[in-house]
């Protein structure tokens, strides 16, 4: 597919937002949801069309989906927000429902890698996204492309506090991150290229959380501390905090088994070059 319009989900967020920006640029027509008409200002001035709606409320997505020839979903419910269930599986589901009834066919989703690994069912994140894969492969009316991406570069920056990395425990299994722009740059290649089926997607280096804060440091020029904070030392506010509760199960699954795939794929399968970590710190400056 090299043209025609595409619905992007999520288009006020991180992957969503350089989605809509890149696929304007090499000829779609994008169609953004948003839930405020005030959020979607800079991508209706990129030259992208605003559709107001909800993806938990399927009598806004109808319209939504009219003349559009294919969905791109970064749905994200958020950290802590604790809709995983409501937005990551009911909202993706909605939203393959109302394409297949308004007969749009190309759906491509941005998931999470190992999203269905037995030690990550704890987490709501990575189960709700494994929940709705099945759904999306199981429509045989729509060609599907799942990508499933590692720890994003910007979580990085959300570990910090000040020159501190603060990284819940021992984390020495190695990790794959990846720039949210090459998520959206895959995307719009699966697109153009019909790239279908489930692949598993990240940048060039197989790194700890150590090796990756690192790196970011040298990429900005400054000296970044790490302090490994225990994962016990989350239990107890994890009672009260469904944000703190899920991190911490994330954060020993990942502790446990790693968080590392082939970066390969990303060059080989969908063309991208991906940026370093050093690369998209010294961009991101
Ligand atoms: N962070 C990581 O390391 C990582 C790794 C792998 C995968 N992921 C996943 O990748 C996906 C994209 O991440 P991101 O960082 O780009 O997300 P993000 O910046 O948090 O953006 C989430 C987007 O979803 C929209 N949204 C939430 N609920 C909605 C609803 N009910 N209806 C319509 N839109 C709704 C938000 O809109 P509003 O602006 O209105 O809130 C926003 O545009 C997420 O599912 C995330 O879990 C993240």
């Amino acid at each position: 597919m090299q043209n025609g319009k595409i619905l992007v989900v999520g288009a006020t967020g991180r992957v969503g937002g350089a989605a809509v920006e890149q696929l304007l640029e090499v000829g779609f027509e994008v169609r953004a949801l948003v839930r405020r008409p005030e959020k979607g200002a800079r991508l209706r001035s990129l030259g992208a069309e605003l559709a107001v709606g909800d993806a938990t409320a399927p009598d806004t997505l109808e319209s939504a989906v009219q003349g559009c020839s294919g969905i791109f979903s970064a749905l994200g419910a958020g950290p802590g927000r604790g809709g995983s269930e409501m937005v990551e599986y009911r909202g993706n589901t909605n939203l393959l429902s109302a394409a297949r009834s308004a007969g749009v066919g190309r759906f491509v989703y941005s998931s999470v890698l190992m999203a269905d690994h037995p030690l990550a069912q704890k987490v709501g994140a990575f189960r709700e996204k494994a929940r709705f894969e099945w759904e999306l492969l199981a429509a045989e009316d729509v060609s599907s492309t799942i990508l499933r991406p590692a720890i994003f570069m910007e979580t990085l920056d959300m570990m910090l506090g000040g020159p501190v990395a603060f990284i819940p425990g021992r984390q020495r299994r190695p990790i794959s991150l990846i720039a949210a722009r090459d998520i959206a740059r895959a995307a719009v290649r699966a697109f153009q290229e019909d790239v279908l089926g489930r692949h598993e997607i990240a940048g060039p280096e197989v790194v700890t959380f150590d090796d990756a804060f690192e790196r970011l440091g040298r990429g900005r020029g400054k000296k970044i501390w790490m302090l490994h904070v225990p994962l016990i030392s989350l239990s107890v506010p994890g009672r009260f905090s469904s944000y703190t509760r899920e991190l911490a199960n994330m954060m020993a699954f990942f502790d446990a088994v790693g968080f590392a795939t082939d970066p390969s794929v990303l060059r080989e399968t969908f063309g991208v070059p991906a940026l370093t970590i050093e690369e998209w710190a010294r961009e991101d400056r």
